[in-house]
């Protein structure tokens, strides 16, 4: 694939909160569930575009935390969807050398999610050209809660001191342990808003805002948010002089 000068410097990871399918649906006169069945397509193109472009690591949100308490036909058609994309993708997953992750948690799914998940992850475990990582009863929030349970225990056991407690051990006790930051966080149909993301994760992350409603999310709009990306000048909390300087090491 011929790369624009734009999409030379790729984000490593680029984590993509999938919103509008409800809207999509709707200004068709469809139910709700249309638009993510629809939202599907949109999930398969992108993962292809990545692995073709080099992303070393995909994170999609495909299900939050608070969306457990939507109606309930809604929940479980979305459950029954990630069972049926698990079962169809696995062939195409293991021909591109793409490892299924998942973060949240995850005991709350249905059986039949959590045992086809585990096959999926299992089997795709040695791949290592790419990380889709699948974001299911996640929140943000919840998550740096338990990563400060994990750390108080720690400590309480007499494992760790509270003095060992910094930034890098704490991001080994969230569930992305030992994946790089997103470095471009994404988000479809026009809402501003992180929605419980990544929050300790994206701290650095640049955010791409499109109007366009996930369904509708294709190979261009990708590029276009990737090659945005590219001109965005990242700076860590320091100045322009200092990143053109000898001296880049990341500051606040
Ligand atoms: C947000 O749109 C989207 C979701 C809550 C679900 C996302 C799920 C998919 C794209 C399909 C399943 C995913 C995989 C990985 C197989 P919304 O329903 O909140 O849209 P609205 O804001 O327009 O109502």
């Amino acid at each position: 694939m011929a790369i624009s000068k734009d999409l030379a410097r790729l984000p490593k990871h680029v984590a993509i909160i999938m919103d509008g399918n409800g809207r999509w649906a709707k200004s068709r006169g469809l139910p709700r569930i249309m638009g993510h069945r629809e939202g599907v397509k949109a999930v398969r193109s992108v993962v292809r575009l990545a692995r073709e472009l080099g992303i070393q690591v995909l994170t999609l949100y495909a299900f939050s935390q608070e969306n457990w308490n939507r109606p309930r036909d809604e929940v479980s058609a979305l459950m029954d969807l990630l069972v049926d994309y698990l079962e169809s993708e696995l062939a195409e997953l293991l021909g591109n050398r793409i490892a299924l992750r998942t973060i949240g948690d995850t005991d709350r799914l249905p059986d039949k999610v959590k045992i086809r998940l585990m096959e999926t992850v299992s089997k795709t475990s040695v791949n290592k050209e790419m990380i889709l990582n699948l974001a299911l009863s996640y929140g943000g929030r919840s998550e740096i809660v338990r990563a400060a349970k994990i750390l108080a225990g720690r400590c309480l056991s007499g494992e760790i001191k509270l003095s060992d407690i910094d930034e890098r051990l704490f991001a080994g006790c969230l569930y992305t342990a030992g994946l790089p930051d997103p470095d471009l966080v994404i988000r479809t149909s026009g809402e501003e808003r992180l929605s419980n993301f990544l929050l300790f994760q994206a701290a650095y992350a640049e955010i791409y805002v499109t109007s366009t409603l996930w369904p509708d999310f294709a190979k261009d709009d990708f590029l276009a948010a990737l090659s945005e990306y590219g001109k965005r000048e990242r700076k860590f909390g320091l100045t322009a002089e200092q990143l053109a300087g000898p001296c880049t090491g990341k500051g606040l």
